[in-house]
């Protein structure tokens, strides 16, 4: 098969669809890659070390796009890049076509085969593609929201850690899933205080064992929740409810009570946040204070950290993407359960309940 990458040309998003090496399994398996000049610098990764792995170097996108049968991104594709579809090209990438009824017919219209990483489910129902970005935003969020509780940053001024003598600050963390418990890694690496809600007992009961008394673990409810804040010097919510919106579980009454400067990492913006003022931001601005209390709602956090994103992002990819370029996307998802899944537009047709039930479209499942 042929198979190409492009550069991404969403605002401030440096990661990219493939790395070297996994060009190199690809070759390997006696493909054809063909990548964009200059795509992965931003990733840290040279032209000279796709030509290295075995990929023709194109200059335009429009030449990857028209010379390939499979296109491998992150990001879905942006309004520009509609013309490049035809049909029977593969699509394979982050889709999100429930927020986008745009593309959504575009690809439809076009007959492309789009193949997104975010509805690929395993037989356990977790989402492996998924999983390395969460775990990319939970461990960066200690990091940023350490980082904003410097006074020069807008926060509070006080110091994750503490030092001899001097408290530790109070972290709060809401939802203890895939974020969640990579945050409470972080946090706990950095000499915080750390205290994680959630409704999901088993994941409490969990973290209690592996943690025993550095970590105060508290169920979910609304006086938790509040006392929680009210005593944090830094709020992390990543939250989930899979398939709908984020629940405003951090309310802008509990500011009154906070300490002025104490921030809140929002990882949960890109499902619309979890707090009642919560609105996107990106990297070039980051934050927003709301009530004397600094926002940091970043939605495409991995963008911060395109190397160790893309990477990881492989990790996860490269085992689907290899079947679709092995056997044909057709034989793919007869032999790959989760892969059928991944597939939400199929020759015209939209593949994904969740996406027909937004749009109110006919659906024909796989
Ligand atoms: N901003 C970014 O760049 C970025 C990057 C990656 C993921 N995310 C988002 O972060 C969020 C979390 O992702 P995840 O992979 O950790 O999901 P996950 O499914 O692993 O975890 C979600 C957790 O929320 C818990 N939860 C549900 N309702 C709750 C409630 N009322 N109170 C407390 N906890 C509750 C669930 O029990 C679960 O443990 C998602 O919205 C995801 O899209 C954002």
């Amino acid at each position: 098969m042929k198979i190409g990458c492009v550069k991404e040309i969403k605002k401030l998003e440096s990661r990219l669809g493939l790395t070297p090496s996994s060009v190199k399994e690809y070759v390997n398996h006696g493909h054809e890659l063909f990548i964009e000049k200059g795509a992965g610098v931003n990733s840290g990764f040279s032209d000279a070390d796709y030509e290295e792995a075995g990929a023709k170097i194109l200059k335009t996108a429009k030449e990857v796009w028209d010379h390939v049968d499979m296109i491998v991104k992150v990001k879905e594709p942006l309004e520009s890049e509609y013309q490049y579809f035809r049909p029977g090209l593969i699509i394979y990438t982050y889709l999100h076509l429930a927020a986008d009824e745009k593309l959504t017919e575009a690809m439809l219209d076009s007959k492309v085969l789009g193949v997104a990483y975010e509805t690929i489910v395993t037989e356990d129902g977790t989402l492996p593609c998924l999983k390395p970005m969460s775990e990319v935003a939970g461990r960066l969020s200690v990091i940023e929201g350490a980082k904003h509780l410097e006074k020069p940053f807008g926060g509070s001024g006080v110091l994750i850690s503490g030092v001899t003598g001097v408290e530790r600050a109070n972290v709060t963390i809401v939802g203890a899933g895939v974020v969640g418990e990579n945050a409470l890694k972080m946090a706990i690496g950095l000499g915080a205080n750390v205290t994680i809600l959630d409704i999901d007992m088993k994941k409490l009961t969990y973290i209690d064992d592996l943690y025993g008394n550095r970590v105060t673990t508290l169920y979910s409810n609304n006086h938790n929740i509040q006392e929680a804040c009210e005593r944090a010097d830094l709020v992390i919510s990543g939250v989930l409810l899979p398939g709908a919106k984020a629940p405003k579980l951090i309310k802008r009454a509990f500011y009154e009570n906070m300490r002025e400067g104490s921030v809140i990492v929002d990882v949960a913006i890109d499902q619309g946040g979890s707090t009642e003022v919560s609105k996107a931001t990106y990297h070039d601005e980051p934050t927003f204070d709301v009530d004397g209390i600094v926002h940091y709602c970043v939605a495409n956090m991995p963008g911060a950290v395109p190397r160790t994103s893309t990477i990881a992002l492989n990790n996860s990819t490269l085992k689907y993407g290899m079947m679709i370029a092995n056997y044909g996307l057709e034989e793919a998802i007869k032999i790959s359960e989760p892969l059928r899944h991944g597939v939400n537009t199929y020759h015209g047709y939209c593949t994904c309940p969740g996406v027909a039930e937004a749009f109110d479209i006919e659906c024909k499942t796989l």
